[in-house]
This record gives structure tokens, C-alpha cells and sequence, in this order.
């Protein structure tokens, strides 16, 4: 396993190395990469197994958040087929994937911004979300999960799978990369782009703990995904 210091050597060196690359709008960076999608995602396999494992078997209504084509759902409709699903995307020709794959099971798709979705009140029995929060600035997060919390009913959990900054300085150093890229490439305030910026584990908790969340379990994942299950609590 790489040492932190071995780490942030290598990512200072990548972000050096791409400095030239622009960014690229959010839906159109996966709609361009749709067919490798699935093959380049199947290295955390092990992680989307997990996911689905932990997802209490009592569910039955689940707002997935950022699902693409849907590769947590795969495994959390194999363990329980008869889960209704609303899943929420930016991505059209993603939507349509999952539409393709799963056109047996109670599944419902929206092609919109999550942070514009309304999930209602008391309404979920799980909100879940796999590798899609970590392109967003802790500013924007702490609102969603206001109404994640709202839309889950009493007992519910939100379970989030992501990648989590080892520490302050690389979720710093993403941060600022992120905020200078946008200023060089004229990007309106807006328009989402494709560039991880991961909030630490102590950070992600307390974004998840102001809005009410009792945070119940955090397992890491060799694979470097994170899940964290969150509780509404009575
Ligand atoms: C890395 S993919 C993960 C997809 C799926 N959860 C999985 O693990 O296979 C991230 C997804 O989040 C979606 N996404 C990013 N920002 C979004 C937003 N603001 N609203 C809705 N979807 C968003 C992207 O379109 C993409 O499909």
C-alpha cells in the first residue's frame, strides 16, 4: 500500500502533468465514455457488492442519486429483485442503459441535477449514492443532505460509496485546482465539470451530521471507495 506522502507526490505530479487539459462538462464526459463505462468501473466490483450488502433487506423504496447505469443497482436488484428504484441522473444516455438492463424491475429514471430534484418528505426507506458527490464542493453537499434527510422516512439510512481525501491537504489541494481551472476556462458558476474534489472522512461526517445524520458505520475499501451509512434516527 502507498505511503500518504508517496500519494500526494503522485498526485501533485499528475496535476502538474495535466495542467493543460481543460475540463469537460459533466453529462457530456460520461455520454462520451458510455461504451468503456461499465469495464473502466468493474475494477470496485467488490465495492458495489458491498453497497448492495448493506442495503437493509426491509427496503423497498430507494432514491439512488447520480445512479448512471445503474452498477450498485445490478447488485442490490440480485439480492432483491423486488426493490423499487427511482433513479436520478444527469445523463440521458446513461438513463438509457439502465433503462435497457433492467426493463423488468419497478424502476422509474429522472434526467435532471439532483441538487434541483425534490425527493418529498418522509418518503425514502434508503437514499443511496455511488461515486458521483465527490465533484462537489462541501457548499452545495450540505443542502442536499438537508433534503436527504427530510425525504428519508423515520429509521431510513442514506449509505454513500466515494472516494475520501486522505487528508486536509490533498482535499485543499483538489479544491483550489479545481477553483483555478474553472476561473482559467471561464466556466459559469453553473455548469457542472468532470474533477474530483473529495472532502475528507471528518469532513463528509460533519456535513452528514449537521443535517441530522447519525453516522452508523464507515468501511474502506482496499479499492479506495468509502462506504459511509447514515441513520435518521426517531
Ligand atoms: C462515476 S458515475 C457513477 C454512476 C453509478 N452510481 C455507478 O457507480 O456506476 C457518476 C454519475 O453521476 C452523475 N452526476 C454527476 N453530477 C450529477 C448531478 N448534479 N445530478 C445528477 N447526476 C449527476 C453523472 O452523470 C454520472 O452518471
Amino acid at each position: 500500500m502507498k505511503s500518504q506522502e508517496k500519494y500526494l507526490q503522485d498526485l501533485k505530479q499528475w496535476l502538474h502533468d495535466t495542467s493543460d487539459s481543460p475540463l469537460e462538462e459533466m453529462a457530456d464526459f460520461f455520454s462520451k465514455r458510455l461504451d468503456s463505462y461499465e469495464e473502466h468501473m468493474s475494477v470496485w466490483e467488490k465495492s458495489y457488492q458491498l453497497f448492495a450488502e448493506l442495503l437493509p433487506f426491509k427496503c423497498r423504496e430507494i432514491l439512488d442519486l447520480g445512479c448512471g447505469t445503474g452498477l450498485e443497482l445490478d447488485h442490490i436488484w440480485q439480492k432483491n429483485p423486488a426493490i423499487h428504484v427511482t433513479g436520478v441522473d444527469l445523463c440521458q444516455s446513461m438513463l438509457d442503459k439502465l433503462l435497457e438492463k433492467h426493463s423488468d424491475k419497478h424502476l422509474v429514471t429522472v434526467c435532471q441535477d439532483y441538487f434541483q430534484y425534490h425527493p418529498g418528505y418522509e418518503k425514502w426507506d434508503a437514499v443511496i449514492s455511488f461515486e458521483s458527490l465527490h465533484h462537489f464542493l462541501p457548499e452545495r453537499k450540505k443542502e442536499l443532505y438537508r433534503k436527504i434527510y427530510h425525504g428519508l422516512k423515520t429509521g431510513g439510512v442514506f449509505i454513500l460509496g466515494d472516494y475520501i481525501a486522505c487528508c486536509d491537504e490533498e482535499e485543499e489541494l483538489l479544491r483550489n485546482v479545481y477553483l483555478e481551472k474553472r476561473k482559467q476556462y471561464l466556466i459559469p458558476d453553473n455548469q457542472f465539470v468532470h474533477f474530483d474534489i473529495p472532502l475528507t472522512l471528518e469532513h463528509e461526517s460533519s456535513l452528514l451530521q449537521d443535517a441530522g445524520f447519525t453516522i452508523a458505520k464507515v468501511l474502506d475499501n482496499p479499492d479506495g471507495v468509502t462506504i459511509m451509512i447514515s441513520e435518521k434516527g426517531d
